[in-house]
């Protein structure tokens, strides 16, 4: 250790003076407001309603048509609370109220809870109260506000309304009408959250009722929301009425990997059977929505095709083993290859089905040997490098100036960031410039849509780049370039060179990177990507086509499904020597 001399010591800087730490100090937000709710001061922000600012701040108010991501309509009339106002206390709906500074809001008065008791005694007026067989029982914000906030007994004697009880409404979705309190959430929901205006309220007063049109069944990719918001049992979904009850059910929180969107959900089963996945609400990713392929695709869980226990080919063909016999004859398999011929003569792809776990584990065994014929793609991705450049979220992307969409069609391909590409645009938040070879999903919510043959996106760029409007546009603030392959069977070169074009131009954008499997960035990342082009997905198959491999791990890979180049997976399969084929079906 060296004496420091004295002179190297940098002075104290001098404390501020209170004057100059007042100048430091953050500007009041002038978004911030403070309403007083049952006697409690609640922090609110200028626009929000007063029972969003109530909800946040644990002041519980009934409600049934109020939903956090869908604006408000005042239907079910549930949310009643007293405002003081300059007359005295109004009664007015809170989620109808916008917060105003010094609000003075009571939520259980007795004035209030009368009405409350009033609006639940009209709304089960004409509830048929089943109760005991409605699949919500249990869940139900009627049934437990019934309780917490209804008039403990009804009054009406009358006959009550009758409808056909369920009716399909798609091969998913059922509709019970005599239970619907008319709330309007799952008819806003295809509407304002999906775009898919398939369900509306028809006729009027007493029967009014929701209803698809005439031979046009809800035929949405995203159905299965409207069953999980609806806060009574009117909808209910095929694949879980009458399977369980909702305190029979054990549930972790988990992500979908389906698609790479990775969506929240929670994942639900009653006596070690899957039952149901439920969106959860992440403010980053899904906004408590799911897509349909994502939310029932579970069922495959309990199909009977899935494989129940490890197989060997024998002569006699595929014959099921034990996990013992089954790990020691791949860990004999991979010998007889590094004998045969090294640890170039072995390829893994895939992994990207799984976990990230899973990835680094096989990742770190592939190194172990010294595979180097490696990757989470089969040629139906972008080249690994890219995810060296700038990676915008979700939640970037649904918030910048600007969305340029090079790729795939989002709608088919990763639902729910369709969903929050979409409200980004309808909300003004965004304008979307799009580049396809044909109608996708979002063109109608495009600020440009700009059409091109397939393989020409880098024209399509150049030219658009060319336009003073997007010039200006793309100069005007955040851009985030949605990235992947618009169609299998152009290369990814092409997608490749149209977003260097951009990301020349537009040297700050973010790039949100569209890929098909559930965990590709995951997988690459912790070791499954290439270490050059000569050892890429395609390159792997084009040298097991060649007869160079001796063993094919297959890390729920499908090569023949996956793969754009048919005819390359076909041979690659017949080339291998050996194959290890690690999936819950028969691939
Ligand atoms: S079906 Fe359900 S979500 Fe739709 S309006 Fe009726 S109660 Fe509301
Ligand atoms: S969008 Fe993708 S991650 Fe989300 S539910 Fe659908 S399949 Fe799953
Ligand atoms: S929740 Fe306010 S009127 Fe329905």
């Amino acid at each position: 250790m060296t004496d420091v001399e004295t002179d190297d010591v940098a002075e104290e800087p001098e404390a501020p003076d209170e004057s100059e730490a007042a100048e430091v100090t953050e500007p009041p937000d002038p978004n911030a407001v403070v309403i007083n709710v049952n006697g409690n001061d609640v922090a609110a922000r200028k626009g929000e309603t007063v029972i969003a600012a109530a909800l946040r701040n644990d002041e519980y108010i009934p409600h049934f048509c109020y939903h956090p991501r869908m604006s408000p309509v005042g239907m079910c009339r549930q949310c009643m609370v007293e405002v003081e106002g300059p007359r005295g206390p109004m009664m007015v709906v809170s989620c109808m109220t916008p917060v105003a500074d010094g609000q003075v809001v009571r939520t259980a008065t007795d004035e209030v809870k009368r009405a409350q008791e009033g609006m639940l005694e009209l709304l089960l007026a004409n509830h048929p109260l089943d109760c005991p067989v409605c699949d919500k029982g249990g869940e139900c914000p009627l049934q437990d506000q019934a309780f917490s906030h209804g008039p403990g007994e009804s009054r009406y004697v009358e006959q009550k309304r009758h409808y056909e009880k369920p009716i399909p409404i798609s091969d998913l979705v059922y509709l019970d009408r005599e239970r619907c309190i008319l709330c309007d959430r799952c008819t806003r929901f295809a509407d304002e959250v999906a775009g898919d205006k398939l369900i509306h309220f028809i006729s009027r007063g007493n029967n009014t009722q929701v209803m698809t049109f005439p031979d046009e069944p809800f035929v949405s990719y995203f159905s299965g929301n409207t069953v999980q918001i609806c806060p009574v049992g009117a909808l209910t979904a095929r694949p879980y009425r009458f399977k369980a009850r909702p305190w029979d059910l054990s549930q972790r929180e988990s992500t979908c990997t389906t698609c790479s969107v990775g969506c929240r959900t929670v994942i639900q089963s009653s006596r070690d059977e899957l039952l149901r996945y439920q969106g959860v609400d992440s403010d980053p990713v899904n906004w408590g929505w799911l897509c349909d392929r994502g939310r029932f695709n579970f069922e495959a869980t309990n199909s009977d095709h899935r494989l129940g226990a490890p197989m060997i080919k024998t002569e006699a063909g595929l014959v099921e083993t034990t996990w013992s016999g089954a790990l020691d004859t791949a860990a004999g398999l991979i010998n007889q290859a590094l004998t045969d011929g090294g640890p170039e003569s072995i390829a893994l792809l895939g992994g990207a089905r799984g976990s990230n776990e899973d990835a680094f584990a096989w990742a770190q065994l592939a190194d172990a040997i010294g595979i180097r014929h490696r990757d989470a793609q089969l040629g139906d991705g972008l080249p690994a490098e890219l995810l060296g450049l700038e990676r915008a979220t979700i939640d970037e992307a649904a918030n910048a100036a600007t969305i340029v969409l090079l790729g795939p069609d989002l709608k088919e391909e990763l639902p729910v960031l369709y969903l929050r590409l979409r409200d980004a645009a309808e909300k003004g938040r965004s304008r979307i410039v799009e580049f396809s070879a044909t109608e996708s999903g979002l063109s109608p919510y495009a600020w440009k849509s700009i059409r091109h043959e397939p393989g020409t996106q880098l024209k399509a760029v150049a030219s658009a780049l060319a336009d003073s409007e997007i010039a200006e546009q793309l100069a005007s603030g955040d851009v985030v370039i949605v990235a992947g392959r618009a169609n299998l069977a152009d290369s990814a070169d092409v997608t490749v060179a149209a977003l260097q074009a951009l990301l020349d131009e537009v040297p700050g954008a973010k790039v949100l990177p569209a890929l098909r499997r559930g965990n590709i960035v995951g997988a690459l990342s912790v070791g499954l990507a290439p270490a050059d082009a000569d050892h890429d997905g395609l390159a792997t198959l084009q040298a097991a086509a060649d007869g160079k491999i001796e063993l094919l791990i297959l890390l729920g890979a499908d090569p023949l499904n996956d793969c754009p180049d048919a005819d390359l997976a076909r041979r690659a399969v017949a080339g291998a020597r050996r194959i290890v084929a690690i999936d819950t079906f028969p691939s």
